[in-house]
């Protein structure tokens, strides 16, 4: 009895709509965690796989929406979705449907509009895990907007991963996962571009990597330094006692020179540089490098 009600949600119908690499983990999850599974597709060949193993293939979007309590969509983009949405919408009324493509807060804020205008529950999500990862315990999805679509399909939802609400502003998830993603390729560029500076002196990424990414992320830029220096951020306090921006300016201007004297690109170096510039135009100079977040926070000049 007990291992019954713990498992309910295990046997909530699940409809999944687009079948990309994305879609395709999504809905491979769930058959495999026991949902009765619902699928359609553009392509709708796509799902053959799935039918072998026992989902059934919606002849229609409407059909498919309407079999399950929840239908989670992952497509291209928003673009997609009104494209395949709109002719049927209306006829999909208190239905609920969980968008999972990426997209910006705009479009998400503008996507809550049109669900209601449909009298569509609707909440939206991000995915911060490659497909290989998903209906992993550990890997986050990122909800925002509705709780109670939240709430109501907490359940499954957990079976594709670790469901984060993040707040009703439904531009919240898609936000935060730009944001992540910006890090990432952030710190990829930063590896990408150091190896290429040293790779100038015929040093190979395996024998860089050894000193960059076995010694000085860890013990230098590391997730414990930046967590403590988070609060920091939030007020706006940047004490220069332990080194100043104008101190880290000189390191961006012979990380730029130096890329150039070695003859790799220098648009990076150089954009750090104007970057820091920037922060001690505004006043920075005597303050640590944190303090380039004052000038992050603000729009470009004229653009
Ligand atoms: N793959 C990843 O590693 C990853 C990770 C995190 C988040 N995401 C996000 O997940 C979403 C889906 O990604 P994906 O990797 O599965 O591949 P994708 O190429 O971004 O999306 C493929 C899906 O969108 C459908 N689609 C595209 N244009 C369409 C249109 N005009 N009308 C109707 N359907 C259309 C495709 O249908 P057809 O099969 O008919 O072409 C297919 O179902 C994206 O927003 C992506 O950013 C992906």
């Amino acid at each position: 009895m007990t291992t019954q009600s713990s498992n309910s949600h295990l046997s909530t119908p699940v409809t999944v709509v687009g079948l990309g690499p994305m879609g395709m983990a999504l809905a491979e999850t769930l058959l495999g965690k026991g949902h009765p599974l619902t699928v359609w597709n553009r392509t709708p060949g796509k799902a053959d796989g799935l039918v072998a193993k026992g989902a059934h293939r919606a002849a229609t979007l409407a059909e498919a929406v309407s079999a399950s309590p929840v239908t989670v969509m992952c497509l291209k983009d928003y673009d997609a979705m009104y494209r395949i949405f709109d002719p049927v919408a209306d006829t999909l009324a208190h239905r609920t449907l969980v968008n999972l493509n990426s997209g910006t807060p705009k479009e998400a804020h503008a996507a809550v509009s049109w669900a209601e205008a449909h009298d569509l529950a609707y909440l939206d999500g991000a995915i911060m895990v490659p497909p290989p990862l998903v209906g992993h315990p550990e890997s986050v999805f990122l909800y925002s907007g509705s709780r109670e679509v939240f709430d109501k399909h907490r359940a499954a939802l957990a079976s594709l991963g670790d469901p984060r609400f993040l707040g009703a502003d439904p531009g919240l998830a898609v936000l935060h996962n730009t944001a992540l993603l910006e890090m990432m390729y952030a710190t990829m560029n930063g590896w990408l571009h150091a190896t290429a500076l040293v790779g100038s002196a015929n040093v190979s990424a395996v024998d860089f990597a050894e000193i960059a990414l076995g010694w000085f992320m860890p013990a230098v830029v590391n997730p414990t330094t930046l967590l403590a220096q988070a609060p920091d951020l939030d007020r706006a306090h940047y004490p220069g006692d332990l080194g100043t921006l104008d101190m880290n300016l000189n390191a961006l201007e012979h990380i730029a020179r130096t890329s150039q004297e070695q003859g790799v690109h220098s648009d990076q170096p150089r954009q750090m540089k104007e970057l820091a510039e920037q922060a001690r135009a505004a006043g920075h100079g005597d303050q640590n490098y944190l303090s380039v977040f004052e000038v992050f926070k603000k729009a470009t000049q004229g653009r």
